[in-house]
């Protein structure tokens, strides 16, 4: 007889890792960078969560290339010094007993050098396309220098993954997670609201996705069949009469990737555009009211014009997307019928009964927690342990625009905070 926590609490074998328990933390950014005080920045962060008990942890998106960051604070590892650097903290990260995973990814349309005006000012090389951006958010990249990557640059690129996953296990990571959702470059391969292809990556959804297939057999030629390689799957919303990856796709996907060889799925439900549907919750007010996110935000963005779009945008997310408990298990579940390689739920999760319905229902095999890890570190030992108090986290989504203007990635409510200061 199974008793509710006995699957929580169970490990789990993840391609050729295993991890100690089901919680994991999800990714979210840090604001790490790629300085010299990176490894810093994220032992601050992830150490507190592994000694509290959580078994794996998802660095946040980190770019393989130079370019390709959709925010300054984001993480490159487009060398191997760069991944070595991180070393140190994987290794408190697993003596606190712990797994880590690092997410890879590339902003393609969506990079910082594409938006972000000091870093467009002096970008290198054109901004990586699938396709031309689709007619609709056209306006948005006058003057941006799109190059739709050719066959032989999508190869690259899959090769590239491949590289890069080499050096983070040479650096201690216990496997790699690609950044296919959220409208990022993977996701504008997947999505049919924005690849237009006409070569073997575009068309049906077997083709839109073979750039996966390529990536996993590089992944297993640099760093081992068994370095486990994971994957996000995104169902998306978009404006009426637009093409996007329906529900349905996403089961096909999933199937895919099981015979691709990937280890493990992420379903996940986003927009197509880059806004607050992957973190559901309040449309954030900091970008006004806190004077340091205004500053930034008019560096990065000198034209009243670009200002008022971003803040639509969060404000338009805000009320299509608001906050709903575990807003993604009608998708996690359909896949976890579909495949048999483990399944993580992500989306809304907030008490340990949530937590232990999904895993005992057998609805998905490993469950995440985002946000609210900003705002207490030592959240798993809430989850995990006999007497859960309420996460503090209350969706306000003011840790949004801080992320996308590269500052530290912690808690920017004050009530929040307040709470976490009196021990509550
Ligand atoms: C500030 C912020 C940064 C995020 N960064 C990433 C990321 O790098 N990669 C990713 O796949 N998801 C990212 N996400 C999405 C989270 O992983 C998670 O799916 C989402 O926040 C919903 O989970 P939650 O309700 O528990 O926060 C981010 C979310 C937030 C709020």
């Amino acid at each position: 007889m199974y008793a509710v926590g006995d699957v929580l609490h169970s490990p789990l074998r993840i391609g050729g890792a295993t991890v100690r328990n089901r919680l994991y933390r999800a990714p979210v950014l840090e604001g790490a960078g790629d300085g010299d005080d990176a490894v810093e920045h994220y032992s601050r962060a992830f150490v507190p969560n592994a000694e509290s008990g959580v078994g794996l942890i998802i660095q946040g998106s980190s770019c393989i290339w130079a370019e390709g960051r959709t925010s300054p604070g984001m993480t490159c590892v487009d060398s191997a010094a760069k991944a070595m650097r991180l070393a140190p903290m994987v290794k408190q990260v697993h003596d606190a007993g712990a797994a880590i995973f690092i997410q890879l990814g590339h902003g393609g349309i969506y990079s910082m050098e594409a938006w972000h005006e000091p870093y467009a000012s002096r970008r290198e090389r054109p901004i990586l396309a699938a396709s031309k951006p689709p007619w609709f958010i056209r306006p948005q990249f006058r003057g941006v220098p799109v190059t739709v990557m050719s066959t032989d640059e999508v190869k690259a690129m899959a090769e590239r993954y491949g590289e890069v996953s080499g050096w983070a296990r040479e650096a201690g990571y216990d496997g790699v997670q690609l950044g296919s959702a959220n409208a990022k470059l993977l996701d504008q391969f997947l999505s049919p609201f924005y690849n237009r292809r006409r070569d073997e990556f575009g068309g049906s959804i077997e083709k839109r996705a073979s750039v996966l297939r390529l990536i996993r057999q590089a992944v297993a030629r640099y760093a081992g069949d068994d370095f486990p390689c994971t994957v996000k799957l995104p169902a998306e919303v978009a404006p009426p009469g637009m093409p996007r990856a329906k529900p349905a796709e996403v089961l096909r996907l999933a199937k895919l990737v099981e015979e691709w060889g990937f280890d493990a799925v992420t379903p996940v439900e986003v927009s197509v555009f880059p806004d607050t549907t992957l973190s559901r919750g309040d449309a954030p007010d900091n970008l006004t009211t806190n004077k340091a996110m205004a500053s930034r935000l008019r560096t990065a963005a000198p034209t009243r014009l670009r200002r008022a779009t971003i803040k639509a945008g969060y404000w338009w997310g805000g009320k299509r997307a608001p906050f709903s408990p575990v807003w993604n298990r009608h998708l996690f579940t359909a896949v976890k019928h579909a495949v048999s390689i483990p399944v993580f739920a992500v989306g809304g999760i907030r008490t340990a009964d949530e937590v232990n319905e999904i895993l005992d229902d057998g609805h998905a095999d490993m469950v995440g927690i985002g946000r609210p890890f900003y705002a207490e570190s030592a959240l798993a030992a809430k989850i995990l342990g006999a007497d859960p108090g309420p996460m503090l986290c209350r969706n306000s989504n003011r840790c949004v625009p801080a992320q996308m203007l590269g500052m530290p990635g912690v808690c920017y409510n004050p009530e929040v905070n307040k709470l976490a200061r009196s021990g509550s």
